[in-house]
């Protein structure tokens, strides 16, 4: 008898730490992109550029770059469409090369990268050799110590769509003079799939904790946002998960290239929300929301922004993407309309590029973000420079100009990160002068 007492409490116990397993863990299965390919193409006539926008409102092909005149628009393609998509390039005499030839290939790599480095760290310290997660890099970011001469303090300034904490650092040197201070803002992690974005900025945070040579901070305050989107938590596991898209399909929301879960945040802006360059279609990449400010990333940031005046004087806010090797200039919502400022944002911006080719020879494209890359409405760097009144406003879109497109390889880290600090530190000198 008590023999089967005590098997029923085994089997009972199993089966329950099998569902508690289950329910705190749940097994998402791993998307595979194989045979999925990049294709790039130029559009160079408008009947050329119509073909491409109505491909893209197509949602099961993945637009790595938005349609424009003459510009490289890159489009992920998955393995069952190839052939049918390459008919209509051929039909509407649209020249195409691939670029990437199967997407899993660089995917796997990447997942591996970050597998294999697992067991020889920390979870609270990070290197620059593979990928990190967001409870990752926030474990990092909050357990750093600057020492004697740099002053860093955290904050949380409003919680994500799933209960994730955002939350910005500052670097300072202590001193409280003027009031308010000069003051530069840096972002990274709009967007999920790009994944050179957070490893960049947390290379910054880390010459601001540790390089005793930054004697800027004496005279500006730097505060820095790692993740700007936390939710996009997945995608660095490359784990997916699917929900519900619109009425008409299912379709993949988190996962390694996903643009965002649903809503694009650099849409979400009120400026000019709704305009050119975005979709009311929830499965878009381009999706801007149901209304302005719907996201709490989105909102939350940019209450942040307006409330601190008393203590920051905000003179730039550049917010750090991928890909294409852009330094972008507002503004972004259409292909004619310049800031009265432009040209001293030209020319700070051609000053970090060169800052920022001296250290391994990467040239960055300098110039005005809607007429390089088609317009696009509801962002960051139009509503900086134009709400925030913060002049020196900027996208920068990290490496490469599409080898890899958003799956760069973690060796490019490094490299990467070296020569967008001199781009940062050339803009946080330049303000105060
Ligand atoms: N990576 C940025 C985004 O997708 C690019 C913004 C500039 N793009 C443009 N089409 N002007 O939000
Ligand atoms: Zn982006």
């Amino acid at each position: 008898m008590l023999k089967y007492i005590i098997i029923t409490i085994c089997v009972v116990g199993f089966v329950e730490s099998f569902f508690w397993e289950l329910w705190s863990n749940p097994i998402i299965p791993v998307r595979e992109f194989n045979g999925h390919k990049v294709y790039r193409v130029v559009p160079e006539t408008l009947e050329q550029l119509d073909v491409l926008k109505w491909l893209e409102a197509d949602n099961d092909l993945d637009f790595w770059t938005d349609a424009a005149i003459y510009q490289n628009v890159d489009i992920m393609i998955q393995k069952d469409k190839v052939n049918e998509i390459l008919n209509t390039f051929k039909e509407y005499e649209i020249q195409y090369q691939v670029m990437i030839e199967d997407v899993e290939t660089l995917v796997a790599a990447e997942r591996h990268a970050i597998e294999n480095h697992k067991p020889s760290r920390r979870f609270d310290e990070i290197d620059w050799y593979s990928y990190y997660s967001y409870d990752e890099i926030i474990a990092w970011a909050d357990s750093l110590d600057c020492g004697e001469n740099v002053d860093i303090s955290s904050q949380v300034y409003g919680s994500s769509s799933e209960g994730r904490d955002l939350k910005v650092y500052k670097f300072t040197n202590g001193s409280s003079d003027p009031n308010p201070r000069p003051s530069m803002w840096v972002d990274g992690t709009f967007h999920a799939r790009e994944w050179i974005s957070p490893a960049t900025v947390t290379y910054f945070m880390n010459d601001l904790c540790r390089n005793p040579s930054n004697t800027f901070l004496n005279d500006v305050d730097i505060y820095v946002v790692p993740i700007v989107n936390p939710d996009y938590e997945f995608s660095t596991n490359f784990l997916v998960t699917w929900t519900e898209c619109g009425e008409k399909q299912e379709r993949i929301t988190i996962h390694p290239l996903d643009a965002s879960v649903l809503v694009y945040p650099n849409r979400n802006f009120e400026f000019k929300f709704g305009g050119n360059g975005t979709s009311n279609d929830k499965c878009s990449n381009n999706y801007r929301g149901p209304n302005a400010w719907s996201e709490p990333e989105v909102r939350s940031l940019a209450e942040y922004l307006i409330s601190t005046t008393n203590s920051a004087d905000w003179r730039a806010y550049i917010t750090v993407h991928s890909y294409g090797q852009y330094i972008l200039i507002p503004y972004s919502f259409d292909n004619e309309t310049f800031p009265a400022d432009f040209p001293e944002m030209e020319n700070l911006a051609t000053d970090m590029e060169s800052a920022m080719k001296a250290i391994h020879g990467t040239p960055f494209t300098v110039g005005h973000s809607g007429s390089i890359l088609g317009p696009t409405s509801g962002c960051a760097d139009d509503w900086a420079y134009e709400v925030a009144n913060i002049t020196y406003s900027y996208t920068y879109e990290l490496r490469d100009t599409g080898r890899f497109g958003f799956l760069l390889p973690a060796q490019y880290i490094i490299p990467t990160a070296e020569e967008t600090l001199e781009g940062l530190k050339y803009a946080a000198r330049f303000i105060t002068l």
